[in-house]
């Protein structure tokens, strides 16, 4: 059976198809319009998954969109018809968005594929989240929750995934929502929600959790872990462009302002702000800056404390002991990993397109399930699901594009030469094999450096055009090696570290052995790499521990501040090209920077 499944219109468009309850390609749609966070029809992803397997429009049995239109207009009218007139614009906007596009979602995928309406369905919001993460997990049988901002009601939804089966226990519904409270917290701090959020969590070890009695007034949490927010804190209900009441802002003072830089004393002023401020200024400026570092780490507190509470809720409930994460707050590693050290789950699964594009994968792998003897036989080992390039396709490009390059006489040649230019100080654009689904580069599409030059923090936030502290670089680990470099006991058997989807601490002894990539806090979002999955980037990783002794590099993704991760070799090469990166290799071709 051959299922294409599809989300957009609100956040990342993506495709993913799945055949004969396996999925063989996805793509969020951004990786090929270079649009960030594209929700558009997914008119590029799709093309890519179908070419991907050999198929045409017409050879899809099916077509699954991953929510329910009509029950999000439902929520969408119902709540403006709730605080109108409180806030007429809203309400004139909701009527309007009666008329839009977004509703006639069948018709669009009609059009758009040629594919008879009869073949097209949908699956709820949280139900794809929910079929997303249990049915790529390992699991017969585990408890399942999602947190999200909102889908068509609900926001929290807690469940058992048996076999082909999920139950939904409960939900908990729209306004009150801990994805909108932490993208409230994001848009206060002066960053952009649903882009700033992981922002917010690189920012709170930067802090202390000094405010979270203000943050716990924003919400009232229950004997049973449900949660009721207090709205008059927040205006998402009552504005289509303002997250934050008034009352927020006299509870927390005015927000960060979004072009000033954000350092504290402890990042310290980094060379790339340019020149830094004489000792009074400097002061008042980390002072201020060090406030909003207070705030992130006290909303990134109370996140935790209700997270651990709902998962305990729901083990309470269910009686078991491995749980699979979705929702967009899933893809929050800090509160992944609390899962794991303060609740009786001890094996949880997240999938790394956990947010809104991962409903493509799940609404799919939903309709999969409910097909009569549907069985379950996959389970996600890697990310590598997007689109490769060939040789030729590579050289063309260079020659195109008039660079010079030379190509490795063999893999041996190729992982030498790269970790000589590793251990020498060089950051390497990787490009290599299939892009990955999700918005972390897991060694596919990545930019690597040496982790024990502490220097390399620096020069790497340069050479990618400033990024800031806030966003600290992750260790790729040889998964056997994982356990002598992080806390995080069976480290092999945590199926979220291979996204890079669990925060852990660096042994107290590895700090200064690995610096480049241990953030203010001592900790690290390791990414473990099996030689199965990702082999190439495996024996690279291997070779540089070898000749170091470390088998650990700096990954970061292969981008530039603001834009999606390289799909093509043309995006690398603009990238690269546009960048302080040192040598550039596209599968087996080297280029130098001119
Ligand atoms: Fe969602």
């Amino acid at each position: 059976m051959k299922i294409l499944g599809l989300s957009f219109f609100y956040h990342d468009a993506a495709a993913c198809l799945v055949i004969d309850g396996v999925p063989v390609a996805m793509s969020e749609e951004e990786r090929f319009s270079r649009i960030k966070h594209d929700s558009e029809f997914p008119k590029l992803a799709v093309k890519f998954v179908l070419e991907q397997a050999g198929l045409k429009p017409e050879d899809l049995d099916v077509v699954v969109f991953y929510e329910k239109p009509f029950f999000k207009l439902d929520r969408i009218m119902r709540s403006a018809l709730t605080t109108f007139p409180l806030a007429p614009r809203v309400f004139v906007e909701s009527i309007k968005s009666l008329f839009t596009k977004k509703i006639w979602v069948r018709q669009i995928i009609s059009e758009e594929l040629g594919v008879p309406a009869e073949k097209i369905f949908f699956s709820g919001h949280h139900y794809s989240h929910m079929a997303s993460s249990f049915f790529c997990s390992p699991y017969e049988k585990a408890a399942i929750l999602t947190i999200d901002g909102v889908g068509e009601w609900a926001t929290t939804s807690l469940g058992v995934g048996d076999g082909t089966k999920i139950d939904v226990l409960k939900e908990i519904r729209y306004p009150h929502s801990l994805g909108l409270l932490y993208s409230a917290s994001t848009e206060f701090l002066g960053f952009e929600v649903n882009e700033g959020e992981y922002k917010v969590m690189g920012m709170a070890p930067y802090g202390t959790p000094k405010y979270v009695d203000r943050v716990r007034k924003l919400l009232r949490v229950n004997p049973d872990a449900s949660f009721e927010l207090n709205l008059e804190y927040f205006a998402y209900h009552l504005s289509h462009n303002r997250s934050c009441s008034k009352k927020f802002f006299e509870l927390f003072g005015p927000p960060r302002d979004r072009a000033s830089h954000f350092f504290t004393r402890t990042s310290g002023w980094p060379s790339y702000f340019g020149e830094k401020p004489g000792p009074g200024e400097y002061e008042k400026l980390a002072e201020q800056q060090e406030y909003y570092a207070d705030v992130a780490a006290s909303v990134q507190a109370v996140l935790e404390e209700c997270v651990v509470g709902l998962a305990n809720q729901l083990h309470k409930e269910t009686g078991l002991t491995r749980l699979c994460l979705a929702g967009g707050v899933a893809l929050n590693s800090v509160a992944n990993w609390k899962i794991v050290a303060q609740t009786p789950f001890k094996e949880i699964f997240v999938q790394p397109a956990a947010g809104d594009a991962g409903g493509a994968l799940g609404a799919a792998m939903a309709l999969e399930m409910v097909q009569p003897n549907a069985k379950r036989s996959y389970t996600m080992m890697h990310a590598s699901y997007g689109k490769a390039f060939t040789s030729a396709e590579i050289e063309e490009t260079l020659k195109a594009e008039g660079m010079a390059f030379t190509r490795a006489s063999s893999e041996t040649d190729l992982i030498e030469q790269v970790t000589t230019a590793l251990e020498g100080g060089k950051v390497i654009g990787w490009f290599h094999g299939r892009f990955e689904w999700g918005p972390r580069a897991l060694g596919n599409r990545s930019i690597l450096a040496d982790p024990r030059r502490t220097e390399m923090k620096d020069i790497v936030n340069t050479t990618i055009k400033f990024r800031e502290p806030y966003r600290p670089f992750a260790p790729s680990v040889l998964a056997e090696n994982a356990e002598e470099y992080f806390e995080m006991p069976n480290a092999m058997n945590h199926h979220p570290a291979r996204f890079m989807l669990f925060v852990a601490q660096v042994r107290a002894d590895k700090h200064s052995v690995i610096p480049a990539v241990t953030h203010v806090d001592g900790t690290a979002r390791p990414q473990l790499v099996f030689a199965e999955d990702t082999p190439r980037y495996y024996k690279l990783i291997k070779r540089f521990g070898e000749k170091t002794g470390v088998p650990v590099l700096l990954d970061t993704s292969f981008n530039l501040k603001g834009e999606p991760i390289v799909t093509s070799p043309k995006d690398a090469l603009n990238t690269f090209m546009k960048s302080g990166m040192d040598l550039l290799v596209l599968e087996d071709y080297l280029v130098w920077h001119p």
